[in-house]
């Protein structure tokens, strides 16, 4: 007689198996993706199956109720003490007696599928660089004098088939203690990472453990550091946070953080010191939230752009200051947390940060090519993260190009006479009569007197502190499209747009939205200043997004991302009608969310996202703004709102 027919699915995968294989070896013998971390010792539950029953044409199977073994006292055990869900069993337990069809479920898969939280569907395949392995090691010998490490690489070799294992020096001091109190069987967390040519022990637990390991995916802005902690088990985010960049006290751009570091002698060590300082209370503060203990934290991976990447690195970016702003390394860097002084997360954690593209374009670039795949687009996409510098990337899978931008702090709201932050109190959004002329606008955390969409009328005033990014963008697209503002970005006067609420300001007009300053509330008004501020931003977003185009030799692209948080607020129409994005259909134009935090996490959870990206920025073409003549051109011509020369046809339909 032949022997059983096992069909695994989802994956499909068939072989036939002699009468009492376990399950998990029959899996193992056709690389069907079934987890374990106890090594089939029937502790971890890791390789739990779901046998299915009945005819199976599909398959050609017929299974019967027999087919496989009946629980043993392992599984019996396991589910007394843990309990199993209806209809499961342990792989490494049950065992073949019949033609069977057992269906792996995601959750005992090792290289899970995780569904991002962006906009769109694409998942993350869990292949993290740590992962957790549990052994029996043998006890030491009168007769057999070898060392603890020496038996438990011995274990690992010859239950898990890893051989080439080294062991952090530091964990040598923990490795006897552990060994004893698990009775000679512990867990190992082993580091291999894509550059990695052997595994190494980072970390080790006395017996069976259980309460997972983590990572940080941590997006370091100049504004704001946020992170992501996940599971490196399931990819599951438990937590994201977000702190202040304290180097804000020594500049508010990158320019100026640059220019402290040139002025004050240690100015560089300052920052560095500074920013450690916040990651490290970042970390503490996450692991709080998620509610678990932050040495548990294995592995951190940062993107940033180039002058945080020195700073956080110890590095003095002057050089980043001045063409032709050269990076001490553009490549990606492996390195223990321990080096970056972050001494809230375990002691032999990981680090990883991404590759950054040139001088002025980083590894928050990277990420966000990482995570949006331009180079895999078939239409050509146009990805902008709008911050106080713009990375811009275009590309298709013929080619992909990256620049930045210095488009500056105004889309931050920062350098606007009434603006702010996105937070509470900011009006977000605003919508202008083109008849009356007056404004109805949306403010952050304010929901009190407004209408079903959100808006309000300008009467209301209650906890309104300024305007935020998304905000300005709104309010000068508005009055433009009112008839407030001219094509060349002049406010007109009373008589000219015929309302009361343009107001001469010195030599100019500002457009008055709300004006409570008689009873000590705020006075909120859009001045010319505020405008030509919006211009110059917006004029150097679209110059680089030209010159990319001029260097593809295109005029036009098929559709336009929005990545960054900001890029989430920011109305296409809007974006479009003041040309800080060139022309595309509106439904052309969608929002990518957190795109540099996202890459961050893909590179946490995925070691073959780490060496893909490393590949895919070798082959961007760099094109330098700074040195641009065109540049300067295509800023000239795009102050003007929408723009001087280049049409704009879809905003005519
Ligand atoms: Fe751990 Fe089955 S492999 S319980």
């Amino acid at each position: 007689p032949t022997d059983p027919l096992v069909v695994f699915t989802p994956s499909g995968k068939r072989g036939r198996f002699a009468v009492g294989t376990p399950v998990l070896t029959a899996a193992r013998q056709l690389g069907v993706d079934l987890d374990s971390v106890c090594g089939g010792r029937g502790i971890c539950s890791k390789c739990q199956i779901t046998p299915s029953y009945g005819e199976f044409p599909k398959h050609g199977v017929t299974v019967a109720a027999d087919a496989l073994s009946d629980w043993n006292a392992v599984e019996e055990r396991y589910d007394q003490k843990r309990g199993l869900k209806p209809g499961r069993r342990l792989g490494c337990q049950a065992t073949v007696q019949g033609d069977i069809v057992i269906d792996v479920p995601p959750e005992s898969q090792v290289h899970k599928q995780v569904v991002r939280k962006a906009a769109s569907a694409r998942v993350i395949q869990m292949d993290p660089a740590t992962r957790l392995y549990f052994v029996e090691v043998d006890e030491p010998d009168m007769h057999e004098p070898t060392g603890d490490l020496e038996r438990l690489k011995r274990a690992l070799s010859e239950q898990w088939q890893i051989d080439d294992i080294r062991a952090d020096l530091t964990l040598l001091s923990k490795l006897q203690p552990a060994l004893r109190k698990g009775k000679f069987q512990v867990t190992v967390a082993l580091h291999k990472s894509h550059r990695d040519a052997v595994a190494t022990v980072i970390e080790i637990w006395p017996g069976l453990h259980e309460s997972g390991l983590y990572g940080l995916a941590i997006d370091l802005g100049s504004t704001t550091v946020a992170a992501h902690l996940t599971d490196l088990e399931t990819g599951e985010v438990k937590a994201s946070s977000g702190i202040m960049n304290p180097q804000i006290r020594f500049g508010e751009d990158l320019m100026s953080r640059v220019s402290y570091a040139m002025m004050n002698p240690g100015g560089d060590r300052e920052m560095t010191a500074a920013v450690r300082d916040a990651i490290n209370t970042l970390s503490v503060e996450i692991a709080a939230e998620a509610g678990i203990d932050p040495t548990l934290i294995i592995e951190l991976v940062f993107v940033c752009n180039p002058v945080m990447h020195h700073l956080l690195l110890g590095i003095d970016p002057v050089e980043l200051g001045q063409a032709p702003f050269a990076l001490a390394t553009s490549d990606s860097i492996s390195m223990l947390a321990r080096e970056l002084d972050l001494p809230a997360v375990n002691t032999r954690a990981r680090t990883y940060i991404l590759p950054c593209i040139a001088g002025h374009v980083g590894a928050d670039c990277a990420a966000v090519a990482l995570s949006e795949e331009p180079g895999k687009s078939e239409d050509l996409a146009l990805i902008i993260d709008v911050g106080t510098n713009a990375e811009i990337l275009l590309g298709d899978r013929h080619s992909v190009l990256a620049c930045s931008s210095p488009t500056g702090p105004a889309f931050e709201g920062a350098q606007i006479s009434s603006g702010q932050r996105a937070a509470p109190g900011a009006i977000e959004a605003i919508r202008i009569d083109p008849v009356t002329k007056e404004p109805r606008f949306r403010v952050i955390g304010c929901d009190l007197w407004s209408d079903e969409d959100g808006f309000a009328e300008a009467t209301a005033t209650t906890g309104i502190t300024g305007i935020c990014g998304s905000g300005i963008i709104e309010a000068v697209a508005e009055m433009r499209m009112a008839g407030l503002l001219d094509d060349s970005g002049l406010i007109g006067s009373a008589e000219q747009t015929g309302t009361a609420r343009s107001v001469p300001e010195g030599r100019t007009h500002s457009y008055l939205i709300i004006d409570a300053s008689a009873e000590g509330g705020p006075r909120i008004t859009v001045t010319q200043g505020d405008i030509r501020a919006i211009q110059l931003a917006k004029s150097a977003l679209y110059a680089g997004a030209r010159l990319l185009m001029d260097s593809r030799n295109v005029d036009k692209v098929d559709r336009v991302v929005l990545a960054g948080a900001f890029g989430a607020h920011i109305s296409p129409l809007h974006a479009m009608v003041l040309g800080m994005i060139p022309d595309v259909p509106l439904d052309k134009v969608t929002s990518a969310g957190n795109a540099a935090g996202t890459g961050a996490r893909i590179a946490l959870c995925n070691i073959a996202a780490r060496a893909e990206i490393e590949r895919v920025v070798r082959q961007i073409t760099k094109v330098e703004t700074a040195i641009e003549p065109k540049f300067q051109e295509h800023f000239v011509a795009a102050n003007a709102i929408p723009h001087k020369t280049d049409p704009f046809p879809e905003l005519a339909r």
